[in-house]
């Protein structure tokens, strides 16, 4: 039989948009592609990225306003992350390190457990935010008991795709036709009376998962406070309190945790994304010393959830440290905490201007949420009566013509988000200049500018447009 004809990394690097397509459909996800082409981005190729911006082929820079939701801290490669891996590679540095220690895990996670209050001191590394969930969850298990198995998560939460993180991710769309864990219980997101009653009548509940700042619920932060109250329940009824902070730690918020806005210390965090510095796959889940040996500190315990094949791979672990010296010698968190403050600013100065389309402006540090009004109240009372039986099935419209057009019309690109569909989602590079922020405010206040009419013809022409000369 002939071998068969394998593409090579020249190959792939040369593909036209319209061949990436058919493979797309034919071998990746054509549901997907369903969504890709409605956005326009069937036609998009991007062959670098450098900073806050993609490169496409056409030679157009792209605005980086999406981050990978959360998971380019450091923007696209950066240098010292690129010159740290060509000097690694050429070293002939080891990757693989489960037969030996690694001197490159061992030197993160020391720096994690110094980035880290408290005694957050030990550190389990992954290759992904819903693995290190795993590891939060299986450990504070062990360390709980059989009668005190039971979690506690929050609605809208989002834990990842894997089956016990999925168990506590709240989303009836990822949920549904799959066999999850039944020892789980869902409470209202910041609010604390509930949860002091669910700790209350449900003495099983032993461990509570929670986002610091939910993302995929569309940014939402819990009321000033909240974590302080956290903290004192889950120590009053020895519940074990996991901060998942895959999406808004890494010094997004303007605190390299975002619980540390509180000055609070859960028994467990984890960490992924930009982790990973824009380059590899890294993730880290880091407890409490005493939990930590709780679960696995004996020999006969330690391999229960030690290491799997790819965590603290050698190039990995030394980009996440080149990352967090980046996120240290650059002020990071000091510029997401000054950009953050000023873009919001402005942005609540757009809902102030256009409340009838821009409906809230919320989010801390560069981790920021547009809501946008239902399309039925951006009309005027007729259009308006006829459209609102619609507007569960077209929740998303607004959001989606106006991130489309920052897209097309200004080379921006912005996130949306799983579950409030009328949110766009910002969580730039934290690199990000007040230049481009100013850029970001003006292009969006000029859309909003024309009105609900001109946006939707807008859109349409330029679908439209694209379609036909596809
Ligand atoms: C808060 C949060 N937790 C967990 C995950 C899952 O991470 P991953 O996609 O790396 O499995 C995500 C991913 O978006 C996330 O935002």
């Amino acid at each position: 039989m002939d071998k068969p004809k394998l593409l090579s990394v020249d190959q792939a690097k040369l593909l036209t948009h319209s061949e990436i397509s058919t493979i797309f459909c034919n071998h990746l996800n054509p549901g997907q592609f369903h969504f890709l082409k409605l956005l326009g981005f069937d036609k998009i190729v991007i062959d670098a990225a450098e900073g806050m911006y993609y490169h496409e082929r056409s030679g157009r820079k792209i605005l980086d306003f999406f981050g990978g939701f959360g998971a380019v801290a450091v923007g696209h490669n950066h240098p010292a992350i690129l010159s740290m891996r060509w000097k690694f590679q050429q070293e002939n540095r080891h990757e693989i390190a489960i037969a030996f220690m690694s001197q490159y895990a061992a030197a993160l996670a020391r720096n994690l457990s110094l980035l880290s209050p408290g005694d957050l001191d030990f550190v389990f590394l992954g290759t992904s935010g819903s693995e290190v969930n795993e590891a939060a969850l299986k450990l504070a298990e062990k360390v709980q008991g059989p009668d005190r198995s039971k979690i506690a998560y929050a609605d809208h939460s989002f834990h990842g795709k894997t089956r016990g993180s999925l168990s506590v991710t709240d989303s009836w769309l990822y949920r549904s036709g799959f066999q999850l864990l039944s020892n789980t219980q869902s409470i209202a997101f910041g609010d604390i009376l509930a949860l002091e009653k669910a700790f209350k009548e449900d003495p099983s509940i032993g461990i509570l998962i929670l986002e610091t700042v939910q993302g995929g619920a569309g940014i939402i932060l819990p009321p000033a406070g909240y974590w302080k109250q956290v903290r004192k329940l889950c120590d009053e009824y020895k519940v074990l309190w996991i901060a998942d902070e895959v999406q808004c730690g890494m010094a997004r918020t303007g605190k390299f945790f975002a619980f540390e806005h509180e000055e609070v210390v859960p028994d467990m965090v984890t960490l992924a994304k930009s982790l990973g510095g824009a380059k590899t796959a890294m993730a880290a889940m880091i407890s409490r010393k005493p939990i930590f040996l709780a679960g696995y500190g004996s020999s006969a315990n330690s391999l229960i959830h030690g290491p799997a094949t790819f965590s603290g791979m050698g190039e990995a672990c030394c980009t996440a440290i080149e990352t967090l010296h980046i996120i240290n010698d650059e002020g990071l968190a000091e510029n997401s905490a000054l950009q953050g403050t000023y873009l919001i600013e402005q942005l609540k100065g757009l809902q102030q201007r256009y409340p009838g389309i821009l409906k809230e402006v919320r989010g801390q540090g560069l981790m920021i949420g547009l809501e946008f009004q239902d399309l039925s109240k951006t009309l005027r009372a007729g259009f308006s009566k006829l459209i609102a039986p619609l507007d569960e099935r077209l929740r998303g419209s607004v959001c989606g013509m106006v991130g489309s057009l920052l897209f097309s019309n200004y080379d921006i690109l912005v996130a949306f988000t799983e579950y409030n569909r009328n949110v766009i989602r910002l969580e730039p590079p934290l690199i990000v200049t007040r230049e481009q922020v100013d850029f970001f405010v003006h292009s969006l206040g000029e859309i909003l500018d024309r009105g609900i009419a001109l946006i939707i013809a807008d859109y349409l022409r330029k679908r439209v447009a694209s379609w036909s000369f596809s």
